[in-house]
């Protein structure tokens, strides 16, 4: 794993958006994209750049079960308003939260990545050293399926919800398996909330009880980490 260190987000956004200028420069059409807080810096270099995504596709990690696009507490809703309604891509696309049939709709976006590999992965991950949904546990060969979040990250997400009970305790999400089939991955990790996992992900031993350290195992793998996050290597 290549690491960068940063000095805060707004460095880190700034340095993951050449790397994806870079990306598209060499030919990468498409890009795995992730939600959270930690990607925002990225997605306001990118909304504030020239650079031109009308023929890029995007591919995101995950979506709550039970929400709908158009809830602004989806991921599909947050995607929309951080960066697609700035600057339009060919197609993106985000796991269906309100499918009925949920096990159909993992099938369906198994398909999706099947058609549109993705060239470069953006990775967030969580205080538990998960990545997308897949929390600690999850086989490393899986692909899209349903998760039930833990307490951790039901705790970490609440932020975003008026109490915690609203926060949503299914996910649909990508598996680890097509996680690994991205060409480049870049995660990027900011806070001292972040330093153990990442301490883990880079220096522990490859566990499905840290799911990052699944990308020690990873051709290529770029981490920009702020110095909090960087804190315990
Ligand atoms: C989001 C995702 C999650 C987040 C992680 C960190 O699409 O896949 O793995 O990247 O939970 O979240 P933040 O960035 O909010 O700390």
């Amino acid at each position: 794993m290549k690491v960068i260190r940063v000095k805060d987000a707004n460095e880190g956004g700034k340095k993951a958006f050449e790397i994806i200028k870079d990306g598209m420069a060499n030919g990468a059409k498409v890009l795995g994209l992730a939600t959270g807080s930690t990607p925002e810096t990225l997605y306001k270099e990118m909304t504030s750049s020239e650079l031109d995504f009308s023929e890029m596709t995007s591919v995101n990690l995950d979506e709550y079960v039970g929400l709908a696009g158009d809830d602004v507490q989806s991921y599909r809703y947050f995607m929309n308003d951080q960066l697609f309604n700035q600057k339009p891509f060919k197609e993106t696309f985000v796991p269906n939260g309100k499918a009925e049939d949920l096990a159909a709709e993992c099938k369906r976006y198994d398909g999706v990545i099947a058609n549109h590999p993705i060239d470069l992965q953006i990775l967030g991950i969580g205080r538990n050293a998960h990545i997308g949904f897949n929390e600690p546990g999850t086989p490393f060969d899986v692909t899209t399926h349903v998760v039930e979040l833990t307490e951790s990250t039901i705790e970490a997400n609440k932020r975003n919800f008026e109490k915690v009970e609203d926060v949503p305790t299914h996910a649909l999400s990508m598996g680890i398996g097509s996680i690994m089939q991205s060409k480049k991955i870049l995660l990027m990790a900011f806070g001292t909330d972040k330093a153990d996992a990442i301490k883990d992900m880079i220096n522990g031993s490859v566990t499905t009880d840290v799911p990052a350290s699944v990308l020690q195992n990873h051709a290529d793998v770029t981490v920009i980490v702020d110095e909090d996050a960087a804190s315990k290597l």
